[in-house]
């Protein structure tokens, strides 16, 4: 295997000398404006627009800032990652795209205010029309893939999870695609629901799309499902799940529910995707954590990075429960920035070489063989256990 990757290295470097010596060819410009269409490096967005979705949800709806760069094209169910200062303090959380990816005008995102969060308060109360923000290109890996997934979907959402659904609803609906689609959307109470009124159209003019609400908390008078999505009522609703493909969208907590209950009723992993955006609230708690480290324990950090003229370090304190790139980001003023999308350990953008010390990884994170045998880590994922030291100067 190392064999293998050093002999990759070894051809990779040939290459680049090769086409370093070599005439740039005719077609390169026309490739390399290409790829940073599709893939920008990052995007200027400016917020135009901000509407009501419930009590504590708000519809973001970005044009493209720079007239000569249109926004990045995506496929329905990707996120992008939004940046935001906050005081100083720079950082950035990833968020589905509700926007139909039919037409790039403009990206929509549905953010709910999480109580106790840091970027989506700030956002519900302070995002202003006019402001900028910068973003990552759209990423992940939720969408439909006609070869694998087949014609036959279920998708369970919860809460704010249905909007990533909404971009694959409008796309699919748009484009008429022939396949069949059940969702099982649960909310806490009926004023959780998020594009209520959408929903209910789509599924008056539709005959290939069933939809049903299930509330944990119902009004006296609500008629629907109560509950939990239980793995009795998703049998109910869907009845087989042999010919069927899953797609699940919500917070942990609901993610580990539903993966329990899909579990009891023998669908296979491989017919599932899930997607839950973020860290687990507390790193103690999870399986494997080190059980003689007190959650109060400080250690030691040393980032190496570019400077303006030569490789400088900085060192920070911080809490060995804290994800990595979440206390780096937490220097106010700090020079030193970590590229970051998914913030869940999926994306790779925030890869760092660990020179030295130990950090903790949730289980359920990961991480490629390649990055293990040769000392890269995910920060966003990351926590510290020891003093560690991060180079941020390789490339
Ligand atoms: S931000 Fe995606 S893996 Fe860290």
């Amino acid at each position: 295997m190392m064999e293998d990757i050093k002999k990759y290295q070894k051809a990779e470097k040939e290459k680049k000398l090769r086409e370093k010596n070599q005439p740039i060819p005719w077609y390169y410009d026309g490739l390399e404006k290409l790829c940073d269409r599709i893939h920008p490096t990052s995007q200027l967005l400016k917020l135009t627009d901000i509407k009501d979705l419930s009590y504590d949800t708000k519809l973001y709806r970005f044009i493209s800032a720079n007239p000569d760069k249109p926004l990045a094209p995506f496929r329905a169910g990707s996120y992008i990652g939004l940046t935001v200062n906050i005081n100083s303090v720079r950082t950035s959380r990833p968020y589905s795209l509700v926007s139909s990816p039919n037409q790039l005008a403009y990206y929509e995102l549905g953010i709910r205010k999480k109580e106790g969060g840091f970027v989506s308060p700030f956002l519900y109360h302070n995002a202003q029309i006019g402001d900028i923000f910068v973003s990552t290109e759209p990423l992940g890996n939720l969408y439909y893939n006609p070869l694998f997934h087949g014609k036959n979907l279920v998708f369970i959402a919860g809460g704010c999870g249905i909007t990533p659904f909404i971009s694959m609803l409008r796309d699919i609906t748009e484009r008429a695609v022939p396949i069949k689609i059940i969702l099982l959307y649960g909310c806490v109470t009926e004023k959780d629901i998020l594009f209520n009124e959408e929903l209910r159209e789509i599924l008056s003019r539709r005959s290939n799309i069933t939809i049903t609400h299930i509330l944990s908390e119902p009004a006296a008078d609500w008629k629907g499902e109560c509950g939990f999505i239980t793995k009795d009522k998703i049998i109910t609703q869907i009845g087989s799940f042999k010919d069927k493909y899953f797609y699940v969208v919500g917070n942990r907590p609901m993610y580990k529910f539903i993966e329990n209950e899909l579990n009891e009723m023998g669908v296979p992993r491989h017919k599932i995707y899930y997607e839950a955006f973020g860290v687990p609230e507390d790193i103690t708690q999870v399986m494997g954590w080190p059980s003689n480290i007190d959650s109060s324990k400080k250690v030691k950090v040393t980032v190496s990075f570019r400077g303006t003229k030569e490789i400088e370090n900085q060192e920070f304190e911080v809490y060995c429960v804290e994800p990595l790139l979440n206390s780096i980001e937490g220097f106010k003023n700090s020079q030193i920035t970590i590229d970051n999308g998914c913030r869940s350990g999926e994306c790779a953008l925030c890869r760092t070489k660990l020179l030295k010390g130990n950090v903790f990884v949730p289980p359920e994170v990961t991480v490629r063989e390649v990055d293990n045998d040769f000392g890269f880590i995910h920060p966003c994922v990351s926590y510290p256990i020891t003093d560690v030291h991060l180079d941020l100067t390789y490339t």
